[in-house]
């Protein structure tokens, strides 16, 4: 991919985040172009949360800008982001966790569409027709996924890995350009995170442009076109899953962060 402004969809510049006294992330210089899969690592606390909120508006930077899609969206609110097509799934789930996989997905559609919570107490034929379109992409979406055979399951009751993908599957009906996953495989056994891997594979085919944070690190080698280390809120490496692998300062960090 030739480099140049065209070929960025995320630019982060300078970003930092203090909180009361802490550096939490330091002039954080980022690009991630579009159509790849980029890698955000680091031991616990290096930051990476922190610089996912700062992208999708949840916290504002003390200093710096992100720009997407050639856009300065320092500092607006999250739903504003989201609208624009960057969207991010949580470390933990968030669900709607009485209802079932399909009323979770056709939830995302109809707040995707702006009908809010009582968008089906409205009947005019627009919206009749707006409601059979979300219902057409909603069955699409639980095949492309994967979750079909269980679309009637409450999403309480699914395993963990269904719930993950549920959340995935949520975050894919906002449309996303750039799609930000927070450790999509933690507390996953080997199937599950097969699962989540193949299906995070089958996103970006489809186009949508990924940042991952995630420490399973055979799942960031596997999925990443580049990554970028973060350690104590400072970018000490970017490059290819090669590169990374090979970088004196990242073995270090990875090593120091293990002492006890
Ligand atoms: N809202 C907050 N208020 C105060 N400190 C925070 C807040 N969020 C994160 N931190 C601190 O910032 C640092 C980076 O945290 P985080 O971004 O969650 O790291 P990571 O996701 O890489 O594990 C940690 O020291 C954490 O305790
Ligand atoms: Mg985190």
């Amino acid at each position: 991919m030739i480099k140049g402004d065209q070929n960025v969809l995320l630019q982060l510049t300078q970003l930092s985040k203090n909180f009361g006294g802490l550096s939490a992330v330091q002039e954080l210089d980022l690009t991630v172009r579009p159509g790849e899969v980029h890698g955000l690592i680091g031991p616990n606390g290096a930051g990476k949360t922190t610089v996912f909120n700062l992208i999708s508006g949840a916290l504002s930077p003390s200093q710096g800008s992100v720009r997407f899609k050639e856009t300065d969206i320092t500092g607006l609110k999250p739903n504003r982001i989201a609208k624009m097509g960057l969207v991010r799934t949580f470390q933990s789930n968030v669900l709607f966790r009485d209802f079932t996989v399909t009323e979770n997905i056709l939830m995302g559609y109809h707040l995707d569409a702006g009908f809010g919570f009582f968008g089906d107490l409205v009947n005019t034929p627009s919206v009749r027709h707006k409601r059979k379109q979300i219902q057409e992409k909603t069955d699409e979406l639980l095949r492309f996924s994967g979750l079909e055979p269980i679309k009637d399951i409450q999403a309480v009751n699914l395993s963990h890995g269904h719930q993950r993908i549920l959340g995935v599957s949520i975050a894919l009906a906002a449309q996303p350009a750039l799609l930000m996953l927070d450790e999509p495989v933690a507390g996953m056994n080997a199937e599950e995170k097969h699962s989540m891997v193949e299906l995070i594979g089958r996103i970006n085919q489809k186009g949508v442009t990924v940042l991952i944070v995630e420490h399973d690190m055979k799942v960031i080698m596997e999925l990443c076109h580049r990554i970028a280390v973060l350690n104590f809120g400072v970018k000490i490496a970017q490059g290819t899953p090669d590169e990374i692998q090979a970088n004196p300062d990242v073995i270090e960090a990875y090593l120091g962060a293990e002492e006890p």
